[in-house]
């Protein structure tokens, strides 16, 4: 799939904006501070509904303004469709399908499918175990829509559960009460599924990511994931014989929100022993395989997003990832012009503003 224009109002430091792109490589280029981040997070706006720089709608809002306006058309094998979002201050965002507003952030998640590659996220190698988890729910959002109506119940079974532990501890009780079990039936339940989905995803993700990084490095990455739980009936055994350290430390301690999964380099785990370039690059395996997964379950490949990834590759990588690319729709954004982005469309960023080189 690829995306043909985006039309920007009040959206961070730009006024008006409006971009027709490239099917295939896009390069946003400018000075720091300039807008190219901004950019690239309008477009993965469209989506997952939201920033991943953000969870403040708001914030996205052109300052000193009352809303932001943004529009994009992108191209699936069917047909073009038109997505439109509408953030006002301290009001729902509207989003809009083909002209159709929807309710659910779920009816969008799907649609537009992107992976993202962003500096920060040498945290999905070097960090703790949500920047993973996200990696997954977020990966699996795209691929199953059933994993994302999944996720949406399991947190707000464990927000509730939360609430019960809080109030069975602030009673002074220390007993399994029947509205609990009733919760615990729930959590297991959905938890389960979780936990299948994902086992099936980081499998079929670590044959992907493996030969993405033999490839670009001659190394062996192995990803392994282990469900927390085998079945139901050990996780709601575990629900009950872990319910005092649960009531000690106040909230729900066991299932897939607190799951992890290991990155292994060569059989060293890349946490402790890899490189920083070597983390740099798994990272980037994980992404590719995400989209060359996407690519295997849909016959369409995702559009890549990626920020300021020449600078943090070294030329044999860069060059494996420019030979990659060619045939899919990237943004990239840079400082410096690469010899290997000399392609698509170059846009210069300056101030809030995207203009298209010559
Ligand atoms: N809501 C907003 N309204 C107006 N300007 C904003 C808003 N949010 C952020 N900005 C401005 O946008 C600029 C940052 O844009 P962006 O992150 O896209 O930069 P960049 O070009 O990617 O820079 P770098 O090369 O450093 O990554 C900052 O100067 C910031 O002040
Ligand atoms: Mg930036």
């Amino acid at each position: 799939m690829y995306i043909k224009s985006l039309t920007l109002k009040n959206f961070r430091n730009y006024e008006t904006q409006s971009l027709t792109f490239d099917k295939a490589t896009n390069v946003f280029q400018g000075n720091n501070a300039q807008g190219k981040t901004n950019l690239l997070e309008a477009l993965y706006l469209f989506s997952m509904g939201k920033s991943f720089r953000t969870n403040q709608d708001s914030d996205l809002i052109r300052f000193g303004e009352s809303y932001t306006k943004a529009e994009l058309r992108f191209c699936d094998r069917n047909r073009e469709h038109v997505l439109e979002i509408i953030i006002l201050r301290d009001k729902k965002k509207q989003i809009k399908i083909n002209g159709l507003t929807i309710s659910r952030l779920s009816e969008l998640v799907g649609h537009l499918n992107v992976v993202l590659f962003y500096p920060e996220e040498l945290g999905l190698v070097k960090e703790g175990p949500h920047i993973r988890r996200r990696f997954m729910d977020v990966a699996l959002s795209q691929l199953r829509p059933g994993y994302y109506h999944t996720l949406g119940r399991y947190q707000r079974v464990v927000d509730q559960r939360n609430k019960l532990i809080k109030k069975i501890r602030m009673s002074g009780g220390n007993s399994l009460s029947d509205t609990m079990f009733v919760w615990n039936e729930k959590l297991a339940e959905l938890g389960m599924t979780l936990m299948q989905y994902r086992e099936e995803f980081m499998q079929r993700l670590g044959v992907l990511a493996q030969k993405a990084h033999f490839e670009a490095s001659g190394e062996t990455l192995t990803l392994v994931y282990k469900p927390r739980f085998e079945t139901k009936e050990a996780f709601l055994e575990k629900l009950e014989t872990g319910f005092d350290r649960e009531l000690e430390q106040g909230y729900t301690l066991y299932g897939p929100h607190r799951e992890d999964f290991e990155i292994f380099i060569n059989d060293k785990e890349a946490k402790t022993f890899g490189s920083q370039g070597q983390q740099r690059s798994a990272v980037l395996s994980l992404k590719l395989a995400q989209a060359d997964l996407l690519f295997e379950e849909y016959g369409e490949y995702p559009v890549l997003l990626l920020d300021d990834i020449m600078s943090e590759l070294d030329q044999t990588r860069r060059a494996y990832l420019a030979g990659k690319i060619p045939d899919k729709q990237v943004f990239i954004t840079c400082t410096e012009l690469d010899a290997l982005l000399h392609r698509g469309k170059i846009f210069t960023v300056s101030g809030g503003k995207a203009a298209m080189q010559e």
